[in-house]
């Protein structure tokens, strides 16, 4: 499996050539926007089978509607309300809830809870906040989404090892660093990709200063640049 980071909490993965789109947030990203093009990053691929969305929070829906409407048999999973919201926009979704482990052509992936709020930008209620843990046969990642360190965390890897986590590190709104290492403890993850930092003043963090709280902690934290990516 391929991760390749984009900017905030957008990443994309690639699983035997099919493409995943996470939480998209960039065409109206001032930060992202502000090194880089939106225009040149859709063009970058050319083929995009599903988009994942965690919570109906802005900085996670922005472009779902413009990915969907632009890849046309992309399939949007996300929790049922919010795909309830983007159905109604013409989006082809599939909607999940708490609950077992769904099988897709990439893997199964199952819906994991998290502590957080959801509600779309209009006031839509946006139903309950989540994650993704994906089970594929090039590997297992869990994507947390926003949240709050939970105990809930602990039973994660009993569903089977979690090869990478990506997890916020900015606080505030999420967890941060040290809150984030308890957090990879609780889910007997070794490798953490960092998301949700450095989009917002109120969310900066020290690059250099996390990856070594990791590395004392006998983990490594990939803090990765628009573009880059890691391979499990
Ligand atoms: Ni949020
Ligand atoms: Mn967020």
């Amino acid at each position: 499996m391929k991760i390749t980071f984009i900017t905030h909490s957008t990443c994309l993965l690639e699983i035997h050539g099919e493409y995943l789109l996470i939480d998209p947030f960039i065409s109206n990203n001032s930060f992202f926007n502000k090194n880089h093009s939106f225009e040149k990053f859709v063009n970058s691929f050319k083929k995009l089978d599903y988009i994942l969305v965690t919570h109906a929070h802005y900085d996670h829906v922005c472009d779902v509607e413009f990915f969907s409407k632009k890849f046309d048999n992309s399939l949007l999973i996300s929790n049922y309300e919010i795909s309830n919201y983007f159905r109604k926009k013409g989006v082809k979704t599939e909607g999940i809830n708490y609950g077992s482990f769904t099988s897709f052509s990439f893997g199964k992936l199952k819906y994991t809870w998290a502590v957080h709020s959801s509600v779309f930008n209009d006031g839509t209620y946006g139903g309950n906040p989540g994650g993704f843990i994906l089970h594929t046969d090039e590997g297992n990642i869990y994507i947390s989404g926003d949240t709050s360190i939970t105990n809930e965390m602990k039973l994660f890897p009993k569903f089977g090892s979690i090869d990478l986590s990506i997890l916020p590190i900015g606080g505030k709104y999420t967890m941060d660093i040290e809150e984030a290492i308890i957090a990879s403890n609780f889910l007997k993850c070794k490798k953490v990709l960092g998301v949700h930092y450095n989009t917002f003043l109120d969310i900066e963090i020290d690059k250099n200063q996390a990856k070594n709280r990791f590395e004392k902690n006998d983990k490594k934290l990939f803090l990765l640049n628009y573009g880059e990516s890691i391979l499990i």
